[in-house]
């Protein structure tokens, strides 16, 4: 029967007597009618002070993972707040450069860079390059024989490091696309071929244990692996590391019930970890410590606004109340189980007796937003619906199945909204045919 937990929203959200939210003090529900709906809403603050929560204890050191959410607005965003952007496609790369982020603070991922991609960055200059396979360090040693500038590289390495999170989403682990062996000794002989090799510039190692994770002690084996890494490069390749990436994936809290610690909490256990690490393993090498967060970052300042448009009560089994959106905004509950919480923007402090199951529009049975949600009585046909927490790995993953039209994002602050990407039209949907 508990109302909705308010915590999950943004820092700037308000609940007035009546139950309306606001955030940054623009009411969600004006919001809907302005901009219409499926729509993502962003407290630009939230995200800014998430950022700032970052840079304090990282200092340079913070890289935003830009797969989580990017746009023009939000890249330039990150510039603003003193970040570096990481980006793993040349896709990715393309729209930080055209929002105009410095290419010399950005790191560039991904487990396959085709020639294309590389040449692109290095002549952009893009500050590093985390190099995941011997076939990359090899298109990237011929780009630079070929006259283009040596980039400064990372190899980003597999720790063989549990995270206790989604497989899917879990990268540290050996049987990994992701990176070079640590326990295989590849990651040495990357480093190794990249010192003696005399054509790149050796910056450091990288790695990423997985995405939502909850667990430090999961961090902190990746750091001493990491730091062994650290002492071998020192003793069998005679180079200092300079950099040292543990890559992202603190967790957030998407429901009530979850734990997650906070980034300062996170930070303070990695300095920890990699301090008493380093001193053990009695290395020379003092690597700035790197960090690239995404979805600790964007997911708590998201949120996604519905129509609620088709009622159905299957007497006895279920009531399905279908929202115009779905697995084309949130690919997530379909692809990893992943659950949210649901509230009525106008009035989320009611009791909420009624179970239901929040569906999508698309042809799937799986097309599920929140399954088995808490709602107030009452719910009527034509009322706005939020999910919370949406602002990670929604809007990037976001597609045009069913040929449904992906949502507008809207930047709230001080009282105002801003569009920051506009909403696609039908004529979208035709735009790449050749033959319309
Ligand atoms: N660095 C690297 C190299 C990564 O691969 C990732 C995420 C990050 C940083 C950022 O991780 P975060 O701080 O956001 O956890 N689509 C999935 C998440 C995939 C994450 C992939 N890599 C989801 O919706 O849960």
């Amino acid at each position: 029967m508990s109302a909705f937990d308010v915590s999950l929203l943004p820092a700037s959200a308000t609940v007035d007597d009546s139950g309306r939210v606001a955030i940054a003090g623009v009411d969600l529900a004006s919001l809907a009618e302005r901009f219409g709906t499926p729509l993502y809403v962003y407290d630009e603050a939230d995200i800014r002070a998430r950022c700032r929560v970052y840079r304090s204890a990282f200092g340079e050191g913070v890289a935003y993972a830009s797969k989580a959410f990017l746009c023009v607005a939000m890249a330039r965003l990150v510039h603003e707040e003193g970040l570096h952007l990481d980006v793993a496609t040349g896709g990715e790369l393309y729209v930080a450069l055209a929002a105009g982020f410095p290419p010399e603070r950005i790191v560039f991922h991904g487990n396959n860079k085709s020639t294309a991609e590389l040449r692109t960055a290095l002549e952009a200059g893009v500050g590093r390059i985390a190099v995941d396979s011997t076939s990359e360090l090899e298109r990237l040693e011929t780009l630079v024989r070929d006259g283009l500038p040596a980039p400064r590289v990372h190899i980003r390495v597999t720790p063989g490091v549990e995270a206790h999170t989604h497989e899917y989403i879990e990268t540290g682990v050996e049987d990994s696309k992701f990176g070079f062996g640590l326990d295989s000794g590849e990651a040495l002989a990357a480093v190794q071929r990249v010192v003696t090799g005399g054509v790149l510039r050796f910056a450091g190692v990288h790695c990423h244990i997985g995405s939502q994770v909850f667990r430090l002690d999961s961090f902190e084996r990746a750091v001493d692996k990491m730091v062994g890494l650290v002492r071998a490069i020192e003793v069998e390749a005679g180079a200092a590391v300079e950099e040292l990436n543990l890559g992202g994936g603190l967790g957030v809290r998407y429901l009530s019930d979850d734990e997650s610690p906070t980034i300062e909490q996170y930070a303070t256990a990695v300095h920890e970890a990699v301090g008493k690490a380093l001193a053990d393993a009695g290395v020379r090498s003092r690597p700035q410590l790197l960090t690239e967060p995404g979805r600790s970052i964007v997911a708590p300042a998201g949120i996604t606004l519905y129509t609620i448009g088709t009622i159905k009560e299957i007497e006895g089994v279920r009531t399905y109340v279908a929202v115009d959106g779905g697995m084309s905004d949130n690919l997530r509950p379909v692809t990893y189980g992943a659950r949210y919480e649901t509230f009525l923007p106008a009035r989320a402090t009611a009791d909420r007796p009624a179970i239901v199951t929040i569906a999508g529009k698309h042809c799937e049975q799986g097309d599920i937003v929140v399954r088995d949600a808490r709602l107030p009585s009452g719910v009527a046909i034509g009322e706005v619906l939020a999910t919370p927490v949406t602002g990670a790995y929604c809007h990037s993953m976001a597609s045009n199945y069913n040929k449904v039209t992906r949502p507008a994002v809207v930047f709230v602050r001080d009282g105002s909204a801003r569009l920051v990407v506009r909403r696609e039209t039908d004529s979208d949907l035709v735009r790449l045919d050749a033959d319309a």
